[in-house]
């Protein structure tokens, strides 16, 4: 009986799939690389379902709660001012533009003009994306750092533009050289991707770094994306310096910021970009045609941090050098070389000794398979990541004495022969 039912269900099925018609996505879709992070849920849900403790080092998902007095602006404004409920100003409501303007010039001495210098973005990630869709044509060549946040590049991939990588690494202090660059690539080239503090390699630059890449953008007429997300996830008396404060910035380029990290606010999806006002104005465009901008409440929820105390900030920056005191001193006693970053919530490791010739996705698997600590490869941030894995030090501090007892393990044993 069971089993007549199941026959009737699967004929049923196969000729539903029989009448349905198959449309290809577009090919751009198949030039993107796996999305990285999906390689890790994977490996994670496989650990999961082997019922191990897993400790998730993967993604940089701040795991600190937004601070108190941020989520009550945001629960009163939604309650008692239903007008919020409506759509929201596409381009940000003038009371946000104008806290990040007062940003700029308190953080760090930058006059921006609310009116037009400055966007509300639906997380800084949704704008990177979409200034590629503004500024590229098909096949226009773009400069994006590698290793880099993934979306530099997929974005660009996705507009239709060729990326053209600017190789980062431990001899150039993940500073890319713009000499390098061949001068017919530059002529070429219409966007630049840089971000710094650095995401996955925790660079960081002085504005003396800013000061020659406004130098080249002028020479090669090239609009100068800056990703300005860590700025404040920094350490020891370091501070990151904006794009902006960089004389003729505005001239040649625009900021991306973000309050993800600032005030652990990755799921509320809210962030900002300023600069040169024909820049923005392409950006604003497309993001009119596309989307209605961040919710309201949202915006006055930012403005709220933005605007309110900032002990909050100084809070969770020791709390991640906390953890990353603890991860770096432990690593390099169980035999894996780890120094401290000036800046952001990650370690950028060279893979162990022991474990040189193997990928590292292929490590980032067998680590996680082992110990069940999830890592995010090297090479999901581009080639010249290989060779690295990023540690994010998003999980809670008692959690790493656990991490350093496998990884001991793990390392003594070294790999599968
Ligand atoms: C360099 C960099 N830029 C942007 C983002 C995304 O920020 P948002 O949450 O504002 O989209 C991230 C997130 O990890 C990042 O690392």
């Amino acid at each position: 009986m069971v089993v007549a039912e199941d026959d009737k269900i699967i004929k049923k099925r196969d000729k539903m799939e029989k009448e349905k018609i198959t449309v290809e996505p577009a090919r751009k879709l198949n030039q993107l690389p796996p999305y990285l992070f999906g390689a890790i849920d994977v490996l994670k849900k496989e650990a999961y379902r082997k019922k191990l403790d897993v400790i998730d080092l993967g993604m940089g998902n701040p795991d600190m709660p937004t601070p108190g007095h941020i989520v009550e602006r945001l629960c009163d404004t939604v309650k008692n001012h239903p007008k919020t409920h409506r759509y929201p100003q596409a381009k940000g409501m003038p009371k946000f533009r104008k806290t990040v303007a007062d940003w700029y010039s308190k953080r760090c001495d930058v006059s921006i003009n609310p009116e037009n210098e400055a966007l509300a973005l639906i997380g800084s990630k949704e704008g990177i994306a979409h200034i590629c869709m503004a500024y590229l044509n098909d096949s226009d060549v773009a400069l994006v750092t590698n290793p880099c946040y993934p979306v530099h590049r997929n974005g660009i991939i996705l507009a239709g533009g060729v990326p053209y990588d600017m190789p980062i690494n431990e001899n150039n202090n993940y500073i890319p050289v713009l000499e390098d660059i061949p001068k017919e690539v530059a002529d070429k080239a219409k966007l630049m991707f840089i971000n710094y503090p650095n995401n996955p390699t925790t660079a960081v630059v002085e504005s003396g770094f800013f000061r020659k890449v406004i130098e080249f953008a002028k020479s090669h007429n090239i609009l100068v994306c800056h990703d300005y997300a860590y700025s404040d996830i920094t350490y020891d008396g370091y501070s990151a310096p904006s794009f902006m404060q960089t004389e003729g910035a505005k001239d040649v380029g625009i900021e991306f910021h973000s309050l993800s990290k600032t005030y652990n606010m990755a799921g509320w999806r809210v962030g900002f970009c300023v600069g040169g006002k024909e820049f923005l104005k392409p950006l604003e465009k497309i993001k009119s045609y596309l989307d209605y901008g961040v919710f309201t409440a949202l915006q006055l929820s930012a403005v709220k941090a933005l605007n309110g105390p900032q002990k909050c900030v100084s809070k969770t920056v020791r709390e991640y050098r906390r953890r990353q005191n603890k991860l770096v001193e432990g690593l390099n006693k169980v035999g894996w070389d780890a120094s401290l970053p000036a800046a952001t919530m990650y370690l950028w490791l060279p893979l162990p000794g022991k474990f040189k010739d193997m990928g590292s996705l292929e490590f980032a698997e067998l680590l996680i398979e082992e110990t069940g600590i999830a890592v995010a490869p090297g090479i999901g941030f581009g080639s010249y990541g290989e060779g690295f894995v990023r540690m994010a030090t998003v999980t809670h501090f008692q959690r790493f004495h656990d991490a350093l007892l496998r990884l001991k393990e793990f390392i003594r044993k070294g790999p599968p022969k």
